[in-house]
């Protein structure tokens, strides 16, 4: 459909890359890594080297996210797809409930479901709708997800339970360091590096209360249980507290996860926030101003401010318009969530994004729609 249209040289993007992950990693982290030589890449990680950087990533979370005394930092390899089934193995007891708005809440509860001892409830809203979670008497974890990827909700809202028992866990993996949420009332908080933190996939990280690793602990000594080796929470932790994984993690993306730290740590979390707001402003405002395009998500609580959806008008089809942009070299990934079938844009609002260039895609989008 737009196949003659030609981006204007002035409003190329510095960078393509908009999509929701594996996200755009800075060059410049990319030059660092490059730059260790033979003193890192190539090295054991159980050695000072590789146990200093996860320590850092550690320490460097822990003052981000000013994580509460006692909460301890435990990473792994699998990514938050493998959690989903050590957390089911492992730190719920009987019953867990589950709040789901999309493809990647929903996959959490199904994972759960195979479980043959747990017995689980999925409470669910239509897709685009942002959903709060509560607790309900018989469930001893609930599972709640902060950035709903698939449909660009969100789902801030974490109340302090009232059962000292209960466990709350939070999949945070596409708004973690830019999505705020009481992290002081959650249990196990959890994400893979590849969105916000602009590493590569194949990696967890999990923040554990007290709580949570008392649970794991107690969890463990249940022998009734078959929790395979490399899914055991008591490896995870032992290893967390010696600034190492249980099995081999890929160094790259444990060095591009610390350079992310850092450059956010320089900032703070409030600043990285109040920039991804600002952004998620402009790029709202933008659907809610042309008359071909519309918000998905009409409720602005529950608007993400890391990942926006917008629909576009059938008589533009989206395909064209991605064809074009990838074609040019001009922006890649911001395809739809192919599932959800619609006509939509979904744009990435991560902090290594920069605002101008978001301003210069819209931008572009609007000509291209407007030249048909
Ligand atoms: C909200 C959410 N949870 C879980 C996952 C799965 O993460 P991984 O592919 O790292 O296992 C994703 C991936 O995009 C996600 O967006």
């Amino acid at each position: 459909m737009f196949e003659k249209f030609s981006v204007p040289s002035d409003l190329i993007p510095s960078d393509p890359r908009f999509g929701c992950g594996p996200s755009l990693v800075p060059v410049e982290h990319l030059q660092n890594l490059a730059a260790t030589g033979a003193s890192y890449m190539g090295t054991s990680h159980r050695q000072g080297t590789v146990k200093n950087v996860v320590r850092e990533i550690q320490e460097g979370l822990r003052a981000y996210f000013g994580l509460p005394s006692g909460y301890e930092v435990v990473l792994g390899n699998g990514g938050a797809t493998m959690l989903w089934d050590m957390i089911g193995l492992g730190l719920v007891e009987k019953s867990s409930l589950h709040f789901t708005c999309g493809e990647f809440s929903e996959k959490w509860y199904k994972a759960h479901k195979l479980i043959p001892w747990l017995s689980t409830k999925q409470i669910s809203v239509e897709y685009g709708h942002g959903i709060e979670m509560h607790e309900e008497e018989g469930f001893d974890f609930i599972c709640t997800t902060l950035n709903e990827t698939s449909t660009g909700v969100q789902n801030t809202r974490v109340p302090v339970m009232k059962n000292a028992q209960t466990l709350v866990a939070m999949d945070a993996t596409s708004g973690a360091g830019q999505i705020k949420a009481a992290v002081q009332n959650v249990d196990l908080y959890y994400f893979s590096p590849q969105k916000v933190f602009a590493s590569e996939g194949g990696l967890y990280v999990a923040f554990m209360s007290p709580k949570a690793i008392e649970r794991a602990q107690r969890l463990a000594l249940d022998k009734t249980r078959f929790v395979p080796e490399s899914f055991k929470w008591q490896h995870a932790i032992e290893f967390g507290r010696g600034h190492q994984t249980y099995n081999t993690p890929s160094l790259a993306t444990l060095f591009l996860l610390n350079e992310q730290i850092k450059r956010l740590n320089k900032l703070g979390q409030d600043a990285v926030v109040a920039q991804a707001q600002r952004k998620a402003a402009m790029l709202y405002g933008w659907a809610e101003s042309k008359p071909y395009l519309s918000t998905y998500v009409k409720d602005i609580a529950h608007r993400s401010t890391a990942v926006a959806t917008i629909d576009v008008d059938e008589k533009f089809k989206v395909d064209d318009i991605t064809k074009i942009l990838r074609k040019q070299n001009v922006a890649i990934d911001i395809d739809g969530y192919r599932k959800l079938g619609r006509n939509q844009l979904r744009i990435a609002l991560f902090h290594n994004i920069r605002h101008d260039d978001l301003d210069k895609l819209i931008s572009i989008i609007s000509l291209i729609i407007e030249s048909a």
